[in-house]
Formats: C-alpha cells, sequence, structure tokens
C-alpha cells in the first residue's frame, strides 16, 4: 500500500440516529405455480454508524430483502405489505412511495448497494472512467476533472492503482479488483447507507482478506451505516455490530454479534453456528443442519423451522412463534428458546475465530 492511498480522506459524513426502518415488510415473487413468500413480515431499524449482517441459507430472502430497499426488485416481484422508511437531515422519507425520479437519486445518493455476483455485470466495453463519469454526470455533476479527482481519490481509498485503473477495461482487472471498482462507484455520490450483498463470496481467499479489511475501514473509520449479506459468518463475525439471521424468509432471531455467536437462542442460528468449522481447537464433528429450507410456495404449518428443528413439538407445528426479548437488545422467535439457553449453559459454544 503506498502513502499516497493512506492519506486519502473521503470525507464522509456519519449520519446520526436511525437512517432506515423497515416495519412488517412482506416481499412475493408471483411465479406460475404460486406466490412465493420470499420476505415475510421483516421489522428492522438500522442505527447510524452500526453495520448489520444478514445471514442464513441460500434462498432465505437476503437479497429479496436488499433489493427491496433500493426497490430494485424484479416485475414479477411485489412488497405486498409493510413500510420502509428513509432518514437524513431530520427528514423521513417514505421508500415505497418514491417515484421513478426520485428513486435513482436515492439508490446512488442516500442507499446505495453493491449487487451479489456483480462482478461480470460491467460493461466489457466501457472504460471505469467512462463508468463514473457518466454516473456522476447523470446525478447533475458538470465539472468533469471535479469528478476525475473525485473518481481518483475513491479509486485510491479502496487501495487500487488509481491512475491506472481508472483508464483500463474491466476485462483488465482481476475479480478483486472489479469488487473494489465497484465499491468505489457505490460511494460516488456518498450515500449514507451501504447495502453489500455478498461482498466475498465470488473471490479467493487472499482477496477476500483485503476486501474485509476495506470494508472494516469503511466501517471504523468513515462510518457508514451498512447492510452486509451473506452466508460466511466469519466474515458477519468481523464486520457486523449486530447479526440477523433469516429462515424462510423471516428475521427469526437479532442480537449483537456477540449475542448471536456465543448466546443464540434460536434452534436455527445455533445450527448455523455449529455448521461453521473450526480452525483452532480440538477436533470437533462438523455438524449440519438437517433436512433442507421448506417450499416458499406452500410453506409448512406453525413455525417453518419446525422439520428440521431438535426441540419441535405439538405447538411449533401449529403456531408460527414471533419475535420476543430473550436478552438486552435481543430478540428470538422460538417457543424453546429457554431451552436453547439452558442447552448452552451445559454445553457452551467455543470462540469460531
Ligand atoms: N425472480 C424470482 N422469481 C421467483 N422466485 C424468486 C426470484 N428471485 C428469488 N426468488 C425466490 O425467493 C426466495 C428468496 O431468494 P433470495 O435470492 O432473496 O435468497 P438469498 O437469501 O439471497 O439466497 P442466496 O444466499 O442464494 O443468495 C428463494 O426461494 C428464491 O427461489
Ligand atoms: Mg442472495
Amino acid at each position: 500500500m503506498s502513502n499516497e492511498s493512506q492519506q486519502v480522506v473521503l470525507k464522509h459524513e456519519a449520519g446520526s440516529g436511525t437512517p432506515l426502518t423497515l416495519r412488517n415488510v412482506s416481499v412475493a415473487y408471483k411465479t406460475r405455480k404460486g406466490d412465493v413468500q420470499a420476505v415475510r413480515d421483516v421489522s428492522l431499524d438500522l442505527r447510524a454508524g452500526e453495520s448489520i449482517a444478514l445471514i442464513g441459507e441460500s434462498g432465505s430472502g437476503k437479497t429479496t430483502l436488499g433489493l427491496s430497499i433500493v426497490r430494485l426488485l424484479v416485475k414479477s416481484a411485489q412488497v405486498t405489505n409493510g413500510e420502509i422508511i428513509y432518514r437524513r437531515n431530520g427528514k423521513e422519507i417514505d421508500v415505497l412511495g418514491l417515484n421513478k425520479k426520485e428513486l435513482r437519486e436515492f439508490r446512488w445518493k442516500e442507499c446505495s448497494m453493491v449487487f451479489q455476483s456483480a462482478l461480470n455485470a460491467f460493461n466489457p466495453v466501457i472504460r471505469i472512467w467512462d463508468q463514473m463519469k457518466d454516473t456522476a454526470q447523470s446525478h447533475g455533476w458538470k465539472d468533469k476533472k471535479a469528478i476525475r479527482q473525485r473518481s481518483l481519490e475513491l479509486l485510491k481509498f479502496v487501495q487500487l492503482d488509481a491512475e491506472r485503473v481508472i483508464d483500463a477495461y474491466p476485462h483488465e482487472l482481476s475479480g478483486g479488483m472489479r469488487q473494489r471498482v465497484l465499491i468505489a462507484l457505490s460511494l460516488l455520490l456518498d450515500p449514507q447507507v451501504l447495502i453489500l450483498d455478498e461482498p466475498t463470496t465470488a473471490l479467493d481467499i487472499l482477496t477476500q482478506r483485503t476486501i474485509i479489511d476495506l470494508l472494516r475501514k469503511l466501517k471504523e473509520e468513515q462510518h457508514f451505516t451498512m447492510i452486509f449479506i451473506s452466508h460466511d459468518l466469519a466474515i458477519a463475525a468481523e464486520l457486523a455490530d449486530r447479526i440477523a439471521t433469516m429462515y424462510a424468509g423471516r428475521v427469526v432471531e437479532v442480537g449483537s454479534a456477540d449475542d448471536i455467536f456465543y448466546r443464540p437462542r434460536h434452534p436455527y442460528t445455533l445450527g448455523l453456528i455449529r455448521a461453521v468449522p473450526k480452525v483452532v481447537g480440538d477436533f470437533q464433528e462438523l455438524f449440519s443442519i438437517p433436512g433442507s429450507p421448506p417450499d416458499l410456495i406452500d410453506m409448512p404449518s406453525g413455525c417453518k423451522f419446525h422439520p428440521r428443528c431438535p426441540y419441535a413439538t405439538d405447538k411449533c407445528r401449529q403456531e408460527e412463534p414471533d419475535l420476543v426479548p430473550v436478552g438486552p437488545e435481543h430478540m428470538a422467535a422460538c417457543w424453546h428458546w429457554r431451552e436453547v439457553e439452558k442447552e448452552l449453559q451445559s454445553k457452551p459454544l467455543h470462540s469460531i475465530s
């Protein structure tokens, strides 16, 4: 890393309060077979400067939830219920009520998303500079010199050789470099909230490390408010202040990263943590959650996790539990969370790091 890149300052102003509130958000995809209930009744508050990780198996609704916040769901999807409220400088915006023009502004200046597997979405015949310039110009920036300056600064911030990368074509860059360009691009208009969908998944381990370090810099030095979507718990552990576990479209547990890793109360979260291989410590049999996630068109009755849950009883087969407080700032949706607590008291979880 050059000294120059270390000195770059983004001049991002951390927000205050609660920039984003989701209230009872549900999203369904219309398909020929029926409605896919991809997100069900999700309520979350995102506080300024915090990073929250959404974890859960493939198909649990993480991307759908992210896309609904920036209103980029496909046409067949519909937010069937709920409210999304965004706040900045004392102003409140009803995100679901924004018109097309307002949305374009919102997506770059307020809440931007780095998409899952967007690494290959770059147009191969457009240079990085043109992508950045076009984006800035389409939002009213006129001064090309200033745009170039800002673009170079951002590329340096993400620790790229800015002068070289800015005039490169996407195919000349490695996956890790492209991911860094995407992050720089998402910061171009200085949004308050960043949503990063599987920001490291397609990358090799060493490149993952550099991206994680970069995201940590955004969080710790620039105080961006972030939502990370990941099914990699180790990344969530490193980057998130709070973690929300999703299962079958619902948030089934939410708490501080420590609560989730050391004191999970939902059997599904517990299963996810036990399924993480431990690099350090004694050999331990690797646990995997039996069965597979439910069909979101024809879901099981009661708690959607009951067919896979070792704690399930008749009550679980009949009634879906709501999120209830299980500790300070810690909620779980399980009829048997006290039993999970008891089991962990007799058999504590080890550190996963
Ligand atoms: N365009 C679509 N049409 C119909 N169903 C869809 C569509 N996109 C997603 N789904 C379904 O919605 C559910 C949630 O998908 P989503 O992509 O949000 O999950 P995810 O948690 O992001 O998974 P992954 O970890 O694999 O990225 C899944 O059952 C998925 O099959
Ligand atoms: Mg996804």
